[in-house]
Parts: structure tokens; C-alpha cells; sequence
């Protein structure tokens, strides 16, 4: 094990500290991590843990849902610049617009969202669990943000339910295209497609298998082919190959990197620590508010 990756774990134990990683992360973060995992996983552990500090080796609004779970611990972001742009597509005036635009509709949005825009919708959901939440809600219209593409494909996994979506997108997720799974297929056709569904419908569409970074890994594990294209970020690729040595693991193109995701170094993480910063704070009566809504998805998805 590294140097430093020892010294941040004689560091976790004596300050009782927790470290979550989201599977976008530089794989170098396991060495140190409690949890790795999707954003509904990482929540959940953000909500039982008993932990004094949680570390969060994710983006902003990932730190900022640990908070509201978790008001009386410390929630570090050892690296402050990992925002997420999809959740930044939206601001609590652009809900609010879009909501009197499309009135008296249940809102639904997805993690990647603030904890202002949360405090105003109905119920949160993650790319595992959006289709059970929107099916939860029992209703045959819903408004659906930020993510237009995750609303689309829910919207056509649930045939009797209209989702209206805001026009939000991650740039990461994009960036693959159809062309780019139609020439892996011509190149590698006994290959399953992997595929996040924050990408275009273009891809999800001819794509094998479609779900959350931890439902990919999943389906490789137990899928008897051998031979996969992973089409999301790199992070679920590096691991799916660490894990998995005997499958082969391609990645769809080799710029899809989360930017955000990337700034975590070890080296951060050990700061982070020792210095316990950069830590996250929620107003009271906000995290109040968006409590509820993060609470009600966490009940739907037990
Ligand atoms: P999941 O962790 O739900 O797969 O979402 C990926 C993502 O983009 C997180 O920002
Ligand atoms: Fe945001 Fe996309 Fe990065 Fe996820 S992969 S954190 S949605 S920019």
C-alpha cells in the first residue's frame, strides 16, 4: 500500500472518520475507502453511519446530501472545485418557473441537484432508482430534473407515464455517441453494451444493458459473456477490470472522464483530514426542508 494511502488510514481510525468514494473516482481512492460505490449506495451509507466525519470522495452535491442525512457529523469535500454541471443547471428560480409552467404536477429530481432545488421538489431519485420512484408516485404526469435524458428513459421503461423533463444534461455522459456504439458493435460484435442512462436516448437505446455505475458492475459480475463496452465514465472501466480480470472490459472512448469527479487525489484526502476541510455546511432550516425529499426516495428504496 502507498505511503500516504497508510498514513490516511492511521488517520480515519484515530479521528473516526469515514470515507465515501463514488466509482468515478481515480481508483488510487479505494486503497482508502470505507465505501465506494453509486450515489443511492453512498447515501445510504451516509444516513447509517456513526461515524464523527464523513470524507466524501465524490462531487458537491454528493457532500452536501451527506450533510443533510447526517447533520451532526463533519462532511468534508477534501477538493472544493468538484462541482457537478448538471446540477448547476438549475437554480431555484428555474424551478420555480418550470413548476408554473406545468402546474400542480408531483416534481421529482434526480441527487445531482442542490439542496435548494431539492427543498422544493417532491421526491429525489438516482439513476438506480428513478424508474421504481416516478412508478411510486402512482400519477400518469410528472416533471422530471434536471436530467432530461434520465427522464426520457424513464419515461420509456413506464409506457402509461408522461415525464416532462427540464432541459438538463451531463457533458460527460454526452460525449459518447451512437456512432460510437454502432462502430464497437461492428468491431467487437459478441460484446455487451454497457451504458449509463445519462446518455442520450440515441445510446441507451441500442445499448444491452442500462443502469446506475453500481448496476453496471453488477450486470458484468454476473453476465456469463466475457466480452464488454462500458459506456460511461472511466472510473466504473478501471474498476470493472481491477475486479473482473478474467472478463474483457473496453472502454467506450477514452475522453469519457468526469473532470469534476477527477480532482480527488490521495493527497487531498490526507489534507483533508488532518486539517478537516473543506467542510460542508447546510442552512437549518434548508436541509430541513430537503431532508424530506431525499428521505422520501431512501423509504421507497429500501
Ligand atoms: P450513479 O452513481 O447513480 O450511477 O450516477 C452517476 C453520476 O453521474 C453521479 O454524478
Ligand atoms: Fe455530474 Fe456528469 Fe460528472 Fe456525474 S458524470 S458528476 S452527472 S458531470
Amino acid at each position: 500500500m502507498d505511503k500516504i494511502a497508510k498514513k490516511i488510514n492511521k488517520l480515519k481510525k484515530e479521528k473516526n472518520a469515514v470515507i465515501l468514494a463514488h466509482c468515478y473516482q481515480n481508483i488510487e481512492i479505494d486503497e482508502v475507502a470505507d465505501f465506494v460505490g453509486d450515489s443511492l449506495y453512498l447515501s445510504q451509507m451516509a444516513a447509517k453511519t456513526d461515524a464523527d466525519i464523513i470524507v466524501f470522495a465524490g462531487v458537491y452535491f454528493m457532500a452536501q446530501t451527506a450533510k443533510i442525512l447526517s447533520p451532526d457529523k463533519k462532511v468534508l469535500l477534501p477538493r472544493l472545485e468538484s462541482g457537478c454541471p448538471m446540477a448547476d443547471m438549475i437554480n431555484l428560480e428555474q424551478l420555480r418557473e418550470f413548476k408554473l409552467k406545468h402546474p400542480s404536477l408531483p416534481t421529482v429530481c434526480y441527487i445531482n441537484s442542490t439542496a435548494e432545488v431539492k427543498s422544493e421538489c417532491d421526491i429525489c431519485c438516482t439513476s438506480s432508482n428513478a424508474v421504481k420512484i416516478v412508478e411510486s408516485l402512482k400519477t400518469d404526469k410528472v416533471l422530471f430534473l434536471p436530467d432530461t435524458y434520465l427522464g426520457k428513459y424513464v419515461e420509456a421503461q413506464l409506457k402509461d407515464v408522461e415525464v416532462i423533463t427540464y432541459p438538463g444534461y451531463c457533458p460527460t455522459h454526452l460525449r459518447i455517441k451512437a456512432e460510437d456504439i454502432i462502430d464497437m458493435k461492428n468491431k467487437y460484435p459478441e460484446a455487451k453494451i454497457l451504458t449509463h442512462p445519462e446518455c442520450h436516448k440515441s445510446v441507451t437505446e441500442i445499448s444491452d444493458y442500462v443502469g446506475s455505475t453500481t448496476g453496471i458492475m453488477n450486470y458484468a459480475k454476473n453476465s456469463s459473456s466475457r466480452q464488454f463496452i462500458v459506456a460511461t465514465e472511466k472510473g466504473v472501466c478501471d474498476r470493472l477490470k481491477r475486479d473482473l480480470p478474467e472478463k474483457e472490459f473496453i472502454l467506450i472512448k477514452n475522453d469519457v472522464i468526469c473532470p469534476n469527479m477527477k480532482w480527488h487525489k490521495l493527497d487531498d484526502i490526507y489534507n483533508a483530514l488532518a486539517d478537516e476541510k473543506y467542510e460542508i455546511k447546510v442552512n437549518k432550516d434548508l436541509a430541513q426542508k430537503a431532508l424530506g425529499c431525499i428521505n422520501k426516495m431512501l423509504e421507497v428504496s429500501k
